[in-house]
């Protein structure tokens, strides 16, 4: 079995993209009072790779993801996961949201099987997986405890379970750390790394934290200030598995310091 690194590598070696993007506008309510929330977004994403998305507050990142998570709809251009056009939910993407809106009265491991009702996984099937994520997520011995049992980083982690219990290949993350703190946030990068290296699945994350998304990405998607276009494109050429030491590798600093500079005059970074 390949490696994602591999799989990033070749698809940079000219695999066809797995999520295509070609002239995506979006606009929001009508005529003159309306926003046009993203702008002529062209962009490819390979196969088992992790792209990362910043931009300032308000520039259609979520927009962006809930298209291509088929839960809104868009008006000019073309976005095709796996050589289809997406219209609607599919069952090849899983989402995770900045809350983990676990349903308090359900226990994790009922939390983690929740998709299966809706997508008629067998029960057994289904919890015989969950068991299995819930163990890839380190949360083994946590199954029949409630949500609030948990802190902000293990529930977040068995989100994550649960947008895996379907067996996605894409993984769409809109901000899932942003309510961590700060060494909570760093022990769920590296989590987050080990999982999607063993996985093999696609990851589009969205964050506000620069760090976190040299850290993560394989490239950054760097966006502008509403109406959103994609306007530049980082590769991060760092090593995998990625260590917090690598912060202090120039390379990093190199690539946090040009998008920051990016948005020295931008009103809000978000
Ligand atoms: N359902 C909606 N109806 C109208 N406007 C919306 C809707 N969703 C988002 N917007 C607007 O689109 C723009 C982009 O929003 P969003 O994608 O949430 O930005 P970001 O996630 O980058 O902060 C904002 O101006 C926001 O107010
Ligand atoms: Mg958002």
């Amino acid at each position: 079995m390949s490696t994602n690194h591999e799989r990033a590598t070749a698809g940079a070696r000219g695999r066809p993209d797995y999520i295509r993007i070609e002239g995506l506008s979006k606009h929001f309510g009508d005529g003159g009072g309306g926003v046009l929330a993203l702008k002529d977004i062209d962009c490819g994403i390979e196969q088992g790779s992790f792209v990362t998305i910043v931009g300032p507050s308000g520039c259609g990142k979520s927009t962006l993801l809930r298209i291509l998570a088929g839960l809104l709809d868009y008006d000019i251009g073309r976005v095709v996961l796996d050589g289809q056009p997406i219209r609607g939910t599919r069952r090849d993407v899983g989402v995770v949201f900045q809350s983990s809106i676990l349903l308090p009265w359900r226990t994790i491991l009922e939390n983690v099987m929740l998709p299966a009702e809706v997508l008629g996984i067998p029960a057994k099937q289904a919890r015989e997986r969950a068991m299995q994520l819930l163990q890839m997520v380190r949360l083994e011995g946590f199954e029949h405890k409630l949500p609030r049992q948990l802190s902000g980083g293990m529930q977040q982690r068995a989100s994550i379970a649960r947008a895996l219990l379907h067996d996605p290949k894409i993984l769409l993350m809109d901000e899932p750390f942003g309510a961590l703190d700060a060494m909570t946030r760093e022990r769920m990068n590296l989590e987050l790394q080990r999982i999607w290296m063993e996985s093999g699945k696609t990851v589009v994350l969205i964050t506000h934290s620069i760090p976190e998304a040299v850290f993560l990405g394989d490239r950054v998607f760097v966006m502008s200030p509403r109406p959103g276009t994609l306007e530049r494109v980082l590769p991060v050429d760092l090593p995998r598995p990625r260590s917090m030491e690598v912060m202090s590798h120039p390379a990093f600093a190199a690539a946090s310091a040009s998008i920051r500079e990016r948005f020295s005059h931008a009103a809000s970074f978000d």
